[in-house]
């Protein structure tokens, strides 16, 4: 949720950098971007509403040159999406700010401005911040002094860096929203991740929550939140710079669903020893799933869907009990906590702020230890947690996430080996065979992307509707769950998902010739059952699309389409059956002219409630 990037050079100009760095940064808002550049004691700015590209043709009108600059890419919280509301915000022409996070207490703080006189210019919550540094510098602090003395005065989460007219100098402070230092020689920055930096420098220093930091381009110092002066580790990032591009693809969607052999490859082999699971490879430490009695999955979005997805494989493998809850609900619940249970949170980022206050409320209620599955290094929910098992889909861009979930599926069902294991409730035996079968994924996660053509042809009929129903039973309804968002986030068709045996208790209604309906019938126990709710549809003259597998037994016929992936893979099989629906999604997309990798409304990162 916005992107910050910034930086201050002893002899580059900073322009090129801060638009590289916000046209990467741009997954995590897209709707408006701005950019400061401190000159001869001025502020110049240029904002537009809509994509970082606007903005670069600004820039290059006006000829904006500078060493110290910051940059903001928005997605809309307070105010629309008007340029008045873009960032960075100005206070009196000295104070600039870009910030990331929602003030809460904004309105009182604009209150108290505003009879100092203050006038305000957006309708952003962000506004105050500018204003109230601008007041506290009155009494002549220095700039840090006045950014501390603000702080302490915003409720909320926020990421913000700040300058001034006169001034080389950034001044950032972070508290629940992510924000990275890179150092470089004779030049330092700012950012939201490490995506923004790439092209500058791979040495990054994470900011925890309570620092603030002034940047110049030979130094940088870190203080804690009473403003005692102390040091952060420098990280140096594995994040290459052609990861992020896009290559021979049309979109980041399209690269990433086409990069889940390796991924899913690269998550496996990186937890295997010697042709065996080793639970010490989940983050170097010592993993004792013997000592919980049950598992409480946090997640949001996606993330949920393969938390649910888990539920099974943990119940069925390793017979330990499992709840999984959309963390922003959990998060306002009395919860029971039962003793012995082990959380796990599951996202992509490590950002969203749903499943990091989850997690912190999940201590609260006194479960001792957790779990996260995350794609993002030292990203705040992997500080928040005890263990880590990173998933290895390599940065993820496409709003709409595709290799980033199947690697969270691989670890889930990985980790419910280590139970299995670690709980004797699985032979050795068992054991090899399932690592052979997730050997095998990538190859059939092949076969199911070379049902695209076919895909194609059913998408053309997708695009000319409003509605799509999701079928799926048992360990498939969450990839029913999946395709339904995947085809509503990107397509902005209405899609919704149903356990296919629920669909005579109300949905059934919806049907008609008009609305399709994908189900998800591979050859497991609940096929027999699902081949009947497939006729409760057909008989009231709904358009049938099958993804099923080689051995499912059954054909087109009028009304039915029918796609088939390997042989049935057991229960890897969601795995497998989540490329088919991620690919349907992506090409009623292209049939409608959305905008896939940046589709309306969202954010890559959701930093906010
Ligand atoms: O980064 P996370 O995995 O925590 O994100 C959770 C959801 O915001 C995310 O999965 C969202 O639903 C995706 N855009 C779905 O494609």
């Amino acid at each position: 949720m916005c992107g910050i990037v910034g930086g201050v050079s002893k002899n580059n100009n900073i322009v090129p950098i801060l638009i590289n760095g916000l046209e990467k940064l741009e997954y995590r808002g897209y709707d408006s971007a701005g950019i400061a550049i401190i000159n001869h004691n001025r502020i110049q700015r240029i904002r537009s509403v809509g994509r970082v590209s606007n903005i670069h043709k600004k820039i290059s009108q006006k000829n904006l040159k500078g060493k110290t600059g910051i940059g903001h890419t928005r997605w809309a919280t307070h105010g629309g999406v008007l340029e008045k509301n873009a960032h960075p915000h100005i206070s009196n022409n000295e104070i600039v700010v870009v910030h990331n996070g929602i003030i809460e207490n904004h309105a009182k703080l604009c209150d108290f401005l505003k009879n100092k006189n203050y006038i305000f210019k957006s309708e952003t919550d962000t506004e105050v911040i500018a204003h109230l540094i601008h007041y506290f510098r009155k009494n002549k602090p220095s700039l840090l002094e006045a950014v501390h003395k603000t702080c302490k005065k915003l409720e909320g989460a926020y990421a913000i860096a700040v300058s001034n007219k006169n001034s080389n100098e950034i001044i950032v402070a972070r508290n629940g929203c992510p924000l990275i230092i890179g150092v470089s020689e004779d030049q330092n920055f700012i950012a939201s991740d490490i995506s923004a930096l790439i092209s500058v420098t791979n040495n990054v220093i994470f900011l925890e929550d309570g620092d603030i930091a002034v940047i110049a381009s030979d130094s940088y110092k870190i203080f804690d939140d009473n403003l005692n002066q102390i040091n952060r580790k420098i990280y140096k990032s594995s994040v290459k710079e052609n990861q992020m591009e896009l290559g021979p693809y049309d979109h980041y969607m399209q690269k990433e669903i086409y990069e889940q052999p390796i991924a899913i490859a690269d998550t496996i082999e990186s937890i295997i020893d010697e042709g065996s699971i080793n639970p010490k490879l989940i983050g170097g430490l010592k993993f004792d799933a013997s000592k919980y009695e049950s598992i409480l999955i946090l997640a949001a979005g996606t993330s949920y869907y393969a938390g649910l997805t888990a539920k099974y494989w943990f119940e069925h493998l390793a017979k330990v009990p499992v709840n999984v809850e959309i963390a922003s609900e959990y998060r306002y619940r009395d919860a029971v906590t039962p003793k012995k249970q082990l959380i796990i949170t599951i996202s992509q980022s490590g950002e969203t702020l749903d499943t990091l206050e989850a997690l912190k409320q999940a201590k609260k209620n006194g479960n001792k230890n957790s779990l996260t599955i995350c794609n993002v290094q030292e990203s705040a929910i992997v500080r928040q947690s005890d263990y880590v098992f990173y998933t290895r889909a390599g940065v993820e861009i496409g709003v709409a996430s595709t290799k980033a979930f199947t690697t969270q599926l691989v670890c889930l069902f990985v980790l419910s080996l280590i139970f299995a294991k670690q709980r004797k409730k699985i032979t050795k035996k068992n054991e090899l065979a399932y690592i052979e079968e997730l050997r095998k994924l990538s190859g059939h996660i092949q076969t199911a992307l070379n049902l695209e053509p076919q895909i194609k042809a059913w998408a053309k009929k997708f695009s000319r509707k409003s509605n799509a129903l999701f079928l799926g039973r048992g360990i498939h309804y969450p990839i029913a769950l999946e395709g339904a968002l995947k085809l509503k986030e990107i397509s902005y068709i209405h899609a919704e998902a149903y356990p296919a045996g629920e669909l005579k208790h109300g949905p059934l209604a919806l049907v008609d010739k008009d609305l399709p309906v994908v189900v998800i019938a591979p050859n497991d126990k609940l096929l027999e059952k699902v081949k009947s709710n497939m006729q409760e549809v057909k008989a009231r003259g709904g358009e049938l699309f099958v993804i099923a597998d080689a051995d499912s037994q059954f054909d087109a016929e009028a009304g039915i389409h029918v796609i088939r992936t390997n042989r049935h893979v057991g229960i890897l099989s969601p795995i497998v059956h989540a490329i088919p629906v991620q690919l349907l999604a992506y090409h009623v997309a292209i049939s409608k002219k959305t905008d896939v990798d940046k589709p309306r409304n969202l954010a890559k990162s959701v930093t906010v409630e």
